[in-house]
C-alpha cells in the first residue's frame, strides 16, 4: 500500500491525512475480497524499515493501527473474516500487542477471508527469525521446515502481488512466498485504489499463463 504521503501532499494535506484515507481503502478492499471469495489478503502496513520515519509519523501510524483494529472487529465478525498479523510484534507497545492478539483470537474461528496485516514486517527479518527457530528446535534444514517456521506457516504462497504508487520494487515483502507471484504495479496512489482496480487486476491475472518453471 504505497503512496499515502504523496496522495496527501498533492492535496496540501499532512502525510497523516493520507494514512487515514489509506485505512478507509483497506476497509473497502478487505470487504470486497471477502465478498469475492478471496481466501487470503495480505496488506503491508508497516515495515521493519518504517521505524526510520519521523517519530511523529510513526506514533501516528501506531495509533491509527490500534484504532483501526478496534473499529474493525464488528466488520470482521459480520463478514466472517479471520484476522492474522505477521511480523515481529515484540517492538510494539503492550496495548497494541494486546489489541492484535485479541483481534486474532476473537476472529480465529471465522471461515471466510483471512486478512493478514504485515506489521513491523520485513521478509529478511522473517526468514532470519525462521532459521533461528529451526535451529532452536533442532530441525533439519529443508524447504518444508523453513516454511513451517515462517510467520506465514500454513498460508498459501502469493498469487498476486500489487504495489500502488508507481514504484517498481518489492521492498522486503514476502521474498520467499512471492517465488511465483504474478506482479502488478499500478500508478495510482493507495488512497485512490478502488475495488474496480482490483477487479481489473484479477481479470488480467486469470488470463496470465502460469507455468511455475514448467513449459
Ligand atoms: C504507504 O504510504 C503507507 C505506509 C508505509 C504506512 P507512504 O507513507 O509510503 O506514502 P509515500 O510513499 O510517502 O507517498
Ligand atoms: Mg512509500
Amino acid at each position: 500500500m504505497d503512496g499515502n504521503g504523496r496522495w496527501a501532499k498533492e492535496r496540501n494535506l499532512k502525510r497523516t491525512a493520507g494514512h487515514e484515507e489509506g485505512a478507509k481503502v483497506v476497509r473497502e478492499i478487505t470487504q470486497h475480497c471477502a465478498a469475492l471469495g478471496v481466501k487470503y489478503l495480505t496488506l503491508y502496513a508497516f515495515s521493519t524499515e518504517n521505524w526510520n520515519r519521523p517519530k511523529l509519523e510513526v506514533e501516528f501510524l501506531m495509533k491509527l493501527l490500534e484504532k483501526y483494529l478496534k473499529s474493525e472487529l464488528d466488520i470482521y465478525m459480520q463478514n466472517d473474516i479471520r484476522f492474522r498479523a505477521i511480523g515481529d510484534m515484540s517492538k510494539f507497545s503492550k496495548s497494541l500487542q494486546k489489541q492484535i492478539a485479541l483481534t486474532e483470537s476473537t476472529t480465529a474461528k471465522n471461515k471466510g477471508l483471512t486478512q493478514v496485516l504485515a506489521l513491523n514486517y520485513g521478509s529478511q527479518d522473517e526468514i532470519t527469525r525462521a532459521v533461528k527457530r529451526l535451529t532452536q528446535k533442532g530441525l533439519e534444514i529443508s524447504q518444508e521446515n523453513i516454511e513451517a517456521c515462517l510467520d506465514t506457516a500454513g498460508f498459501p504462497d502469493v498469487d498476486i502481488l500489487i504495489r500502488t504508487s508507481g514504484e517498481v520494487r518489492i521492498s522486503n515483502f514476502m521474498l520467499w512466498q512471492c517465488a511465483y507471484a504474478e506482479m502488478f504495479f499500478v500508478q495510482k496512489f493507495w488512497p485512490n485504489f478502488t475495488k474496480y482496480d482490483l477487479d481489473d487486476i484479477i481479470d488480467d491475472f486469470i488470463k496470465r499463463e502460469r507455468r511455475f518453471g514448467g513449459v
